[in-house]
């Protein structure tokens, strides 16, 4: 039996739908346990490019079981249209399965996640404007409403009743936006209700059975430590925890279960959204990543800002995570930069930082520190063992594995799915 933790190790976008999708190889289960459609997983198979919100990429392997578990956030009519989507591609979608304690998201949500980063101005946090952060305010504040409460008929009036008093009563008196009408959302949740009510289980069950009978199961987290509402650069984070420790409450199962968890990171750095970004590059190299990586959200299509790898942010995440190892992915983007840096510790007032500090103030302040590499010519695309890689290549990932103190198991050297170097059998590990 084997259960595999993946995760973001940067600010997101690093590549985890690929690595999942290769690893859903040999899984027979994929279990999504967080956020909601502010993620956005490209992966590309057979020289289709499908781009995933809510769906596990495990999806695109026939017979892969595949769960949204209680952690997520669940926009039906964008889940909907992803099923549909599948479905027209040819592609089954009769194996998953959805939390019965998912969380809703609302059109008053989407409107709050607006109007309030308005209200912020240049404090704004760059939010996807999915109404992801207001969906778990409501979770936390014990008034969100549940799969399990929108395929009630009952339940779900009386607590949509509830609800839209509330929230239109803000959006009017505190934001000065419009009002929603309760028969339109009630009518077209009402439909979403019928559609998804075949698919919504006790998935907690469904999970654990797969992991006591001895299955792979594979946990694939969205967004990246660094946006974990509690170990991220807040308030610039998401509102649900990406790090590896979520993937037990977001699916019911205990951190016994836990047998091994792997951080992506890419070659360098990105992040969308506002926020600190020590290593950021604001001149042509920044330009020439974003260009070359094709940089842009799956999301929101954003621009992201490109910057160096960071060696701090990878020691970080090692430690929040506990991670057994990296997968580190488009280090092609990288070939043709005639020389590489790798940031291994912040100056802080003269100081040496090692560790990633908690105040934003400080790490405002930080300058990296940095180590540099002579860059690499060679295409590395068609790379499958390490040593096919060019030798400042190798030398460069040698350093990214020292200065997170986490062995390299995998690395992405192109989109497509056998686009990859296997160091290590993570299923064997
Ligand atoms: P929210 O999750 O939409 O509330 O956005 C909060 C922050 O997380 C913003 O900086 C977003 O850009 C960022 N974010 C949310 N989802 C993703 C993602 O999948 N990749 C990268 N950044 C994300």
């Amino acid at each position: 039996m084997s259960t595999v933790v993946i995760i973001g190790a940067q600010w997101g976008d690093e590549g985890k739908g690929k690595v999942t999708d290769f690893l859903a190889a040999k899984a027979d289960m994929v279990v999504r346990y967080q956020g909601g459609n502010n993620a956005g997983h490209t992966v590309v198979v057979e020289g289709r490019e499908y781009k995933l919100h809510l769906i596990p990429s495990g999806i695109l392997y026939p017979g892969k079981t595949c769960i949204i578990g209680s952690g997520v956030v669940i926009d039906p009519e964008v889940l909907i249209a992803e099923l549909d989507a599948l479905g027209k591609r040819g592609i089954s979608t009769s194996n998953l399965k959805i939390s019965q304690r998912a969380h809703v998201i609302f059109p008053y949500h989407r409107r709050l996640d607006q109007v309030e980063e308005d209200r912020k101005g240049d404090q704004k946090i760059g939010t996807t404007g999915r109404g992801i952060g207001p969906a778990y305010m409501d979770k936390s504040a014990r008034v969100g409403i549940r799969m399990i409460d929108l395929i009630d008929e009952e339940e779900f009036k009386a607590l949509l009743e509830m609800n839209l008093e509330v929230k239109n009563h803000l959006l009017t008196a505190v934001y000065g936006s419009e009002k929603f009408d309760f028969t339109e959302i009630y009518g077209a949740y009402r439909k979403y209700a019928e559609t998804l009510s075949g698919l919504v289980e006790d998935v907690s069950v469904i999970v654990n059975e797969a992991i006591n009978s001895g299955k792979n199961v594979l946990f694939e987290g969205a967004q990246g430590t660094l946006l974990d509402l509690d170990h991220g650069t807040y308030p610039f984070v998401t509102s649900s925890h990406p790090s590896a420790g979520a993937a037990c409450l977001g699916a019911g199962i205990g951190p016994t279960k836990i047998d091994r968890v792997i951080g992506v990171a890419k070659a360098y750095t990105t992040r969308v959204g506002e926020g600190p970004f020590p290593t950021e590059l604001l001149d042509e190299t920044g330009e020439h990543i974003r260009a070359k990586g094709g940089e842009f959200g799956t999301t929101t299509g954003r621009p992201r800002r490109c910057g160096w790898f960071d060696g701090v942010i990878g020691r970080y995440s090692a430690r929040i995570n506990g991670l057994d190892h990296l997968a580190i992915t488009k280090l092609d983007v990288l070939t043709g930069l005639e020389k590489l840096k790798i940031c291994t510790g912040y100056i802080y007032r003269g100081d040496v930082l090692n560790e990633f500090p908690a105040s934003l103030k400080v790490l405002n302040e930080c300058e990296p520190v940095y180590e540099e590499f002579p860059g690499w010519q060679e295409d590395i695309t068609g790379a499958r063992k390490i040593s096919d890689l060019p030798a400042n290549a190798r030398k460069y990932m040698e350093r990214v594995e020292q200065v997170s103190g986490v062995p390299v198991a995998v690395i992405g050297v192109g989109s497509q799915r056998d686009q990859v170097i296997v160091v290590t059998d993570l299923y064997q590990a």
